[in-house]
């Protein structure tokens, strides 16, 4: 859940690491460090948000050199304090190392050096990777062979970075289960956790596998496997440029997001609808069409994407599909066979818990398709087929563009499965794939309430708690309504199927509690509305505040909703895609007025790497 960032190369290492570190922060931002080499090595690392390190910088500066090494923290082990934040140092300050994961068997490493009289100044883990180094170092006074004979000593998940004072122009890097890729400069070379952390410089990447270890110098980079094996890495063409990382004049990363949930939508169709037909590039249905059930596995708001894909990929390709939190999957030894699809959703493609479902799923036979938003990401590169979601970099913790992308690119996979397999009705999935087309020109008209939503969620500042009601795809959209809440406003918020209402959750309804209820269309063809209409009258009449986000001119609405926000007319599975977008908006628009931060709520990293 760390930002990490490596430089070697005739700039100077400290605007490039702060820089990286800026574009990373959304991994973690309890605390923030870097380590750069000039006539030696030096360090500062301070507790908080990234501004306190740039702070510290001003008042306190370091020599500048060619090496450095950058870290944002977000605290596993120990506290976020000072002495927390990495770089680490060791012998005798002349060895620097980050890390991000969590070395399982750090309690008898440490005891290890303890015993040989090794003096430790942080609670965490990291600093036993950095003593270890530094003694390999001594042993080989080799940076490269020190990182392998320590890496083989390690269990866990890890990518670690490190820098010697007696090595300056080297930075060596290991990972395992943990993301690191390289950028290739010109006369330069940088590492990161993702591209993000160097896209500003080059464009021109490497994904470094499983179990290996990198060493980058200015003309150089090597990679070998943790048994010293040289391996020859896979090249990229990074497709984001600086700016689609950048705030780009927007108040927050998450307002920026919201107002590119239509160009992810369209930016994941494109080039893969051709006359009515869903080609997806490197992706092969007709290899599909033996599959007799299919997994969606994930985590948090892309587990909701899965929900709603799961009932478009039953109705139109016509086989059984589960959805599941990768952690439970992984751990009640699923039935599962060569005939099972396990189709993984993932923006960050480092999820620690959904990367080990998919090696599990993989190790007990299963197929392995990712959806994924970033690419050199080690889940695609875990999986036998990826489908890349193109939202473009998504920096908020908050999850929104890739959501609709997700929903998306599972829509896509639904077609294509039901067009190479033969089950699906043609006309209708030629309507589906007419309606995507049009919804990012929906998507833009519901964008246009932002500003009414915006004084809804000023005049519900003081709101403690928050139910939302779905059916249908509507369902996950509630769940996912509720999560942003929570995750942004801090409230208690809950999604529950409108059906279920009666069953339970009605009884949660007094005076004054406000309910968001996704109202279907009208013209739906299962006769929805009118029960979600009958279940809104019926928490109205219990005295809830009813906020109905339904479609425009739905008449059956307004006399029993206090607000209603329109999106426009859809097709059934469209409208998830425009509903939530309000529903992004509200949360953050809440979180906006309570005065919290909305791009880094608390507790939370963008990327959870560690189980
Ligand atoms: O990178 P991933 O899509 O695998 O992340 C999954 C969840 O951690 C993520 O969606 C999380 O729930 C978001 N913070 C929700 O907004």
């Amino acid at each position: 859940m760390c930002g990490i960032v490596g430089y070697v190369g005739p700039r100077g290492s400290q605007e490039v690491l702060l820089g990286g570190l800026g574009r990373l922060e959304y991994r973690g931002y309890d605390s923030a460090g870097v380590a750069i080499i000039s006539a030696n090595l030096q360090t500062r690392k301070r507790s908080g948000k990234l501004q306190t390190l740039r702070d510290e910088l001003v008042a306190n500066p370091l020599d500048d050199g060619h090496t450095g090494i950058g870290h944002t923290r977000w605290a596993t082990h120990g506290a976020p304090t000072d002495v927390n934040a990495h770089p680490h140092l060791a012998d005798g300050g002349k060895l620097a190392l980050i890390h991000n994961g969590i070395i399982e068997n750090f309690a008898e490493l440490k005891a290890e050096l303890v015993a040989e009289g090794t003096e430790f100044t942080s609670e965490t883990d990291s600093e036993v990777a950095a003593h270890m180094v530094a003694r390999e170092y001594h042993r080989t006074s080799n940076l490269t062979e020190a990182m392998r004979a320590v890496v083989a000593r390690l269990d866990g998940a890890f990518t670690l970075l490190v820098v010697h004072e007696d090595s300056p122009g080297v930075v060596v890097g290991a990972r395992r289960n943990s993301p690191l890729v390289i950028g290739l400069g010109k006369g330069e070379n940088f590492l990161g956790s993702d591209v993000a952390a160097f896209v500003e410089y080059t464009s021109d990447a490497l994904a470094i596998g499983q179990d290996q270890i990198v060493t980058i110098t200015k003309d150089d980079v090597t990679v070998i496997d943790f048994d010293g094996n040289s391996v020859t890495p896979e090249p990229f063409t990074v497709t984001w440029d600086v700016s689609a990382a950048d705030k780009g004049g927007w108040s927050s990363f998450m307002a920026k997001e919201i107002s590119e949930e239509p160009a992810a939508v369209a930016d994941t169709i494109r080039g893969r609808i051709k006359n009515g037909e869903v080609q997806i590039e490197g992706f092969e249905p007709s290899a599909l069409i033996d599959v007799d059930r299919i997994i969606i596995i994930a985590c948090g708001t892309a587990a909701y994407a899965g929900l709603v894909g799961k009932y478009a990929l039953e109705q139109w390709a016509r086989i059984p599909v589960d959805v599941e939190l990768s952690h439970e999957f992984r751990y009640r030894e699923p039935v599962i066979s060569d005939r099972t699809l396990i189709v993984s959703v993932s923006q960050s493609g480092e999820t620690m818990d959904t990367l080990m479902a998919v090696k599990y799923a993989r190790e007990v036979g299963a197929r392995t398709l990712s959806i994924c938003n970033t690419q050199g990401a080690t889940i695609p590169r875990e999986s036998d087929a990826v489908i890349y979601t193109h939202a473009g970099p998504e920096v908020a913790v908050a999850s929104t563009k890739a959501f609709v992308a997700q929903v998306t690119a599972l829509y896509l996979l639904g077609i294509a499965i039901a067009q190479a397999n033969g089950k699906g009705d043609s006309k209708v999935l030629a309507a589906v794939v007419r309606d995507l087309e049009a919804t990012p020109a929906m998507l833009e008209t519901v964008l246009l309430h932002g500003e009414r939503i915006k004084t809804l969620a000023k005049w519900m500042a003081d709101t403690q708690a928050i139910l939302l009601l779905g059916r249908h795809v509507g369902y996950p959209i509630a769940l996912e309504g509720a999560l942003k809440l929570k995750e942004l406003a801090y409230i208690h918020a809950e999604g529950f199927a409108a059906g279920e209402l009666k069953h339970g959750p009605i009884a949660l309804i007094e005076p004054g509690q406000v309910v968001f209820v996704i109202v279907p269309s009208p013209r739906d063809p299962h006769s929805l509305h009118a029960k979600v209409v009958s279940n809104i009258q019926e928490i109205r009449a219990r005295g809830a505040r009813v906020i109905a986000i339904a479609e425009q001119g739905d008449a059956a609405v307004l006399p029993y909703a206090d607000e209603v926000i329109p999106i426009p007319l859809a097709s059934s599975f469209i409208e998830p895609i425009l509903a939530v977008v309000p529903l992004h908006i509200f949360a953050m628009e809440l979180a906006a007025a309570k005065g919290l931060d909305v791009d880094q709520p608390r507790n939370l990293a963008k990327s959870v790497t560690v189980e």
